[in-house]
């Protein structure tokens, strides 16, 4: 598990970003859709799993409410052993996208709606 961070960090330090990333601008409103795909790009995946549920070995992240700029603060200076991304390595407006994503990711149903899970 640990190596397998290593490895994550290493190549997200790696990433060419300016490849990865366009100009950065003003607006956070972030695009749920581009989101997702650099949900991928970026490997926050690999850690969060595949949608942000969780799996791996970090925390549901989504879904979620957070903002734009609370995901930027925390990606950027993270609490725990997650790495930090710089804005070098990925932008404001990259964050903002992926902010929008995990904001569009559904809840869990509520079980007692589920048949299959409520026969006598
Ligand atoms: C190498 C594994 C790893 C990667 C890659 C990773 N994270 Fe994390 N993340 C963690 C871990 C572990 C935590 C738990 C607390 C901490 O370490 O900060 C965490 C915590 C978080 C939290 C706070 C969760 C909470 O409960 O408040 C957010 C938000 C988050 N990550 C977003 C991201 C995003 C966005 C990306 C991609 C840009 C990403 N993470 C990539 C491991 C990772």
């Amino acid at each position: 598990m640990f190596y397998r961070a290593l490895l994550v960090t290493a190549i997200v330090l790696t990433v060419p970003s300016a490849a990865l990333t366009q100009e950065s601008s003003s607006s956070l409103a972030g695009n749920a859709e581009n989101g997702k795909k650099l949900f991928g790009i970026y490997f926050c995946w690999s850690c969060h799993g595949s949608n942000g549920r969780a799996g791996g070995t970090a925390p549901a992240i989504a879904p979620s409410t957070r903002s734009a700029e609370d995901l930027i603060k925390y990606v950027r200076k993270p609490r725990g052993p997650m790495p930090p991304y710089t804005s070098k390595s990925i932008s404001d407006r990259d964050l903002a996208d992926i902010a929008a994503f995990l904001r569009s990711v559904p809840k869990d149903p509520d079980l007692k709606t589920i048949p299959l899970l409520n026969q006598p």
